[in-house]
């Protein structure tokens, strides 16, 4: 199948797949402008941006400016690039949002949480308007809270992903029989949010969570969805930022090391799909690891779980920091994948991957 362009508020894409959002420093100017290079749509994380923006450029930057600093970086060959900010990581939101913007950003893409508040964010910056708002559901009812209380705000979605159950990351829901109910599947969530989307001017729906192969991109296509979004395939890649461990640990692995973290589980309250071999959650599990909790940018409310009740909750901040790469001798590795992969077997460049998920056949060995 030939794939269809995607379009976005003011921009537009020839390859309908964008790469998710992976904090922590997974999905940095590396991978996104690689992504978006190739036609598709490269998305950063803001997660822990001012430590890593910070570490490369030797000297202390603010949220804003670090957030600034990677758009700019990440827009240097003019292709359009999102960037992926979390509602849960609440200390650092607002500041996120202003430092895209001012790095004139093309779309913020904001999930973990309903991003409510984000059109009257975007309204105070001069960029906002310019820039699309792409909020991240699991569910139509998420959907159609999101699209009433933008409306009052005047706006609405310039686009949506709707994440299924078998994404990398947090995931939507509360309990692991909603997760694994039939009516979660994403076939169901993208009909139900194409029926809200079609409520309030038809616009774009992304489907996540499982997407593989060409054959799974072009399946979702012909169900209505506008484009993918693609988490784990890319974690894999030379461009990524994770570690050589984590992007090994991936390679290795077989679908019975992928469970999902509930307790210990994330200090943010989502369930968390993982490698069962990552350090950091092998040591919380087995009540052997000493936390530092030292970042906070897991705080709800003021309060980290991680921090208060270090037996049921791991430190999302430091694991995941450690697992790009960051201090890696200080803090144990923390590895989230999607349910497929399994399905790795070989770290790839964004240029190959992206032919095969266009259908044009690669082969890891060109002689071969
Ligand atoms: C390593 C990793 C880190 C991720 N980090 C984030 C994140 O910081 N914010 C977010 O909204 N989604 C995050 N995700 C979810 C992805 O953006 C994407 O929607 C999801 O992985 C799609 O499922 P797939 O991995 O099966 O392709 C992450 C996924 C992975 C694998």
């Amino acid at each position: 199948m030939q794939l269809p362009s995607l379009n976005i508020g003011n921009f537009s894409r020839p390859l309908p797949i964008v790469q998710g959002g992976m904090g922590v420093g997974v999905s940095l100017s590396r991978l996104a402008s690689a992504v978006s290079a190739q036609g598709g749509l490269g998305t950063l994380s803001s997660a822990a941006l001012d430590r890593l923006v910070g570490k490369a450029l030797g000297k202390k930057v603010s949220t804003r400016e670090a957030a600034a600093i990677e758009v700019e970086k990440s827009k240097e060959a003019g292709d359009p690039v999102a960037i992926n900010i979390m509602v849960a990581l609440e200390s650092t939101y607002e500041a996120s949002v202003m430092g895209a913007l001012d790095g004139r950003v093309d779309a913020i893409v904001s999930g973990a949480g309903l991003p409510l508040a984000l059109p009257a964010l975007a309204k105070e910056h001069p960029n906002g308007k310019n820039t699309a708002l792409i909020p991240i559901v699991s569910s139509g009812r998420a959907l159609r809270i999101i699209c009433k209380r933008w409306e009052k705000l005047g706006r609405i979605p310039d686009a949506v992903v709707v994440e299924g159950p078998l994404a990398g990351g947090h995931l939507g829901w509360k309990s692991l029989d909603d997760i694994f109910s039939p009516n979660s599947s994403l076939e169901n969530l993208l009909a139900e949010c194409l029926e809200v989307a079609s409520e309030y001017g038809n616009f774009p729906v992304i489907v996540a969570g499982g997407i593989y192969t060409h054959e799974d991109i072009a399946k979702f296509i012909k169900m209505g969805a506008s484009g993918v979004q693609m988490g784990t395939r890319f974690l894999a890649t030379e461009e990524s930022g994770a570690s050589d461990s984590f992007k090994k640990a991936v390679v290795d692995c077989t679908p019975e090391d992928i469970l999902i973290a509930t307790e210990p589980g994330s200090p943010c309250g989502l369930p968390f799909r993982v490698l069962n071999s990552s350090p950091m959650f092998l040591e919380t599990l087995k009540g052997m690891h000493k936390t530092i909790c030292d970042k906070g940018y897991a705080m709800l409310g003021g309060k980290c779980n991680a921090r208060d009740l270090p037996e049921k909750f791991f430190c999302i901040c430091n694991g995941l920091l450690s697992s790009c790469g960051y201090n890696p001798d200080k803090e144990p590795q923390l590895y989230t994948v999607g349910a497929l992969a399994g399905m790795i077997d070989r770290v790839t460049s964004v240029a190959d991957l992206m032919k095969e998920l266009c259908g044009q056949a690669t082969s890891p060995n060109p002689t071969a």
